[in-house]
């Protein structure tokens, strides 16, 4: 029988009467195993964990303010859970196992529901054992689009990685625990990855205008990224717009988990463009932009800022209370005692349980909040690093603002890099009730001690 229009309009309409329970479940997120070409040709394909069947997971993309709403089904033989990464979200979705909520055992499934209250470049990827799960590959993009996009010809994101195979048979080496990742800068892999392949390329036409979403999906690595025959400016940092976009000159830096939105001309009058990476050795390209014709409009001089996000506001921020977290430990700074729960226990029995690296000195999430706000209240956090390597500290639920050497207000920011030897100081109005994590997202420092919380009630 044919569906006459009637029909169609009948059905709806019953639909839209059901009760809540017997609505149609949300659109599936599925957890589990994948094959991908990951490295060069040439090399098999790696199994990879991920969220529907690649690396990246499926791309999630939703109007500023809308909801999101996904079931994650969980195929993989460890338990799992998703964070939202950057999203200003409710609590109960914030996707931590043992503190918002439990992880999601094999075969079983969670359903995720929130707003997205910011526009911009967000991610999502696993916050279960993520120090191996990231690594795997369970990550994705999150993109929450403005209510007026910005004027491109193409709008591109560029999820990067690095990852550690086998170099035989192109297989991720097993060696998560391994304590000399854990202790030093974490896992770096000897292959990087643009959206889970090696030097991908796009095709781009002389003078278009393209907006490049940069996110930093690796667990350890920090970019030091640099275009070549785009030229432009960035416009959002971890999602949130910069009041004026900041002209690109040189190479800019890249932590984990953070992203940069950058609006760029291509300018190159060769054949190609590209993404680089700078490193000690040279300037490795990431990712190519093969130019493929002429644009019709001629190229464009400026760039105006992103509307901004519905952000609380930050002042008078002498007035704040001043809280200090000192990140202590790894090599060459070992720690020489830390608490673990209530036990002080010395560097050395620590690093026998795998624990190297302490935030005001315990070696893992204490039982009380390193903070306990009142909400809408004003606080400032100073990371004070002793230890001998960088870390980029993020915050979930919140975003916070940098406060500059001159005490003037920088970008908003959910994950500041705090160099070796550094003091950094971030603003935030604690507005999001909840228990919320922060931690270094170098994941294995994260899973060997840097883990921390704070409560806003
Ligand atoms: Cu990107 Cu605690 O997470
Ligand atoms: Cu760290």
């Amino acid at each position: 029988m044919l569906f006459t229009r009637r029909h169609i309009l009948k059905t709806a309409a019953a639909a839209a009467t059901l009760p809540l329970a017997a609505r149609a479940d949300f659109p599936s997120l599925e957890a589990r195993e994948a094959r991908q070409r990951v490295a060069p040709d040439g090399f098999p394909d790696t199994t990879v964990w991920s969220f529907d069947g690649s690396v990246p997971g499926t791309t999630i993309r939703v109007g500023q303010g809308r909801r999101v709403q996904r079931k994650l089904v969980n195929q993989l033989p460890q338990p799992t859970s998703v964070h939202w990464h950057g999203i200003r979200i409710e609590n109960a979705m914030d996707g931590v196992p043992g503190l918002t909520q439990d992880a999601v055992e094999t075969g079983g499934s969670f359903d995720y529901d929130f707003v997205a209250p910011d526009a911009g470049t967000y991610w999502y990827h696993s916050h279960n054992r993520s120090m191996e799960q990231v690594a795997r590959g369970l990550y994705g993009p999150l993109i929450v689009e403005e209510a007026q996009t910005p004027d491109v010809d193409q709008d591109l994101i560029l999820m990067l990685d690095d990852w550690r195979l086998d170099p035989e048979t192109a297989q991720i080496t097993n060696d998560f625990d391994n304590g000399h990742d854990l202790s030093h800068a974490g896992r770096l892999g000897n292959i990087v990855t643009v959206n889970g392949s090696f030097d991908p390329a796009f095709s781009v036409q002389r003078h278009e205008r393209l907006r490049l979403r940069l996110i930093n999906a690796s667990n350890a690595r920090i970019y030091d990224l640099d275009l070549d025959g785009l030229s432009g400016w960035i416009v959002a940092l971890d999602g949130m717009p910069l009041e004026t976009p900041l002209q690109l000159s040189g190479s800019f830096p890249l932590a984990p988990a953070q992203r940069a939105d950058l609006i760029v001309d291509v300018v190159t009058e060769g054949d190609t463009a590209s993404l680089v990476s700078v490193e000690r050795d040279g300037a490795f390209g990431l990712a190519r932009f093969d130019v493929t014709g002429d644009a019709a409009k001629a190229q464009r001089q400026s760039v105006s800022a992103l509307p901004p996000n519905p952000l609380p506001e930050i002042e008078n921020i002498e007035d704040a209370p001043l809280h200090k977290m000192v990140l202590q430990g790894g090599a060459m700074r070992w720690l020489e005692s830390a608490r673990l729960g209530v036990t002080e226990l010395s560097g050395r029995e620590l690093a026998q349980l795998g624990r190297f690296w302490a935030l005001n000195g315990h070696a893992e999430r204490p039982d009380d909040p390193f903070l306990d706000a009142a909400i809408g209240s004003l606080h400032r956090v100073e990371f004070v690093n002793e230890t001998a390597f960088p870390h980029a500290m993020h915050l979930h639920g919140h975003h916070f603002r940098l406060v500059l050497d001159d005490g003037s207000l920088g970008p908003w920011r959910d994950t500041v890099l705090v160099g070796r030897g550094q003091t950094r100081q971030i603003a935030l109005v604690a507005h999001n009730p909840g228990d919320w994590l922060l931690h270094c997202h170098m994941l294995g420092h994260a899973a060997s001690g840097m883990m921390s919380w704070f409560r806003v009630a």
